[in-house]
């Protein structure tokens, strides 16, 4: 049993191990060892892409998939964390997802029995989504070593961020920051925007997470769209093989123009369709030895 909840103590190679398995099943390769099992997916903040996707990987594999609904459980007659997943384990799965937004939400599950993989925590990690970017990296470039990276926007707020700094450095990569200073974590080197646009090989842009901002929003939508964004005219300034990313979802008109979500540099769609991918090498792992 595996548990994933960052990617801190994975090795390297181990995360190489993950994103193969995750091209042999986008390249068909059918595993049967799951069929049958029974996962929860235990979603405490919204999600599209990684609950649902999560989903389409536990049917692909045979698995039988729960959707907890926060609202009409116990959770809401004030049952922890830790009683609301160990009554999971007693009645019978197999494993667990669970997204929450306690940042360490899940240092108070060490006594849970079945493995648990984490679809993002606060503003901690979001492993699978940094292994989704990783895998369409690697697609795209075939390597990590030396390719330059900035994130660009609420790097403050994301887990998404935070997970993929760490790993991204680990692998050999330059890593910078871009973006409002109000919203940077300072973790990375900082660079000009514009000068991240004619430079970097990949720009990941990052959504403004106003939700996570309480009443001190200090950007309105037009002004950052006007300095941060990707507009058209900035995607014409990108290096000639530089691709654009981002996790999704996105603000349309604030980080992201129209125009740049689907223009030809955009590997957002591929993103979302290696989720799937990645989540199924993640849950083929979750059921090894250790
Ligand atoms: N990228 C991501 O985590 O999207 P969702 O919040 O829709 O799952």
């Amino acid at each position: 049993m595996k548990n994933l909840f960052h990617l801190g103590n994975l090795s390297v190679q181990e995360i190489m191990c993950i994103l193969d398995q995750a091209k042999e099943f986008k390249q068909g390769m059918v595993y049967e060892e799951l069929k049958g099992k029974k996962i929860a997916n235990l979603f405490f903040e919204p999600s599209t892409r990684t609950q649902y996707s999560f989903i389409v990987a536990e049917e692909n594999l045979g698995i039988l998939p729960t959707n907890f609904n926060v609202e009409s459980s116990s959770v809401k007659k004030g049952e922890s964390l830790y009683d609301t997943v160990k009554t999971f384990e007693m009645i019978g799965y197999d494993g667990i997802v669970i997204r929450h937004p306690a940042t360490n939400y899940y240092k108070e599950l060490e006594n849970i029995n079945i493995p648990i993989i984490s679809g993002g925590d606060g503003i901690g990690n979001h492993p699978t989504q940094s292994l989704l970017d990783l895998m369409t990296i690697s697609e795209e470039f075939k390597k990590f070593e030396g390719l330059k990276i900035a994130f660009i926007g609420d790097i403050m707020h994301s887990r998404v961020a935070h997970t993929n700094i760490h790993i991204m450095r680990r692998l050999g990569m330059e890593v910078f920051t871009s973006g409002p200073f109000e919203l940077d974590d300072f973790s990375s080197d900082y660079i000009d925007y514009e000068t991240a646009i004619e430079t970097m090989d990949i720009l990941m842009f990052l959504r403004v997470q106003y939700e996570r901002h309480g009443v001190d929003v200090t950007f309105s939508k037009e002004k950052y769209h006007e300095s941060y964004g990707l507009t058209e005219e900035r995607v014409k300034k990108m290096k000639p093989n530089a691709i654009i990313m981002h996790p999704a979802p996105y603000n349309r008109g604030v980080e992201l123009s129209d125009y740049s979500v689907e223009c030809e540099k955009s590997r957002i769609m591929k993103q979302m369709q290696n989720g799937v991918y990645i989540r199924m090498a993640v849950l083929k792992r979750a059921f090894e030895k250790e």
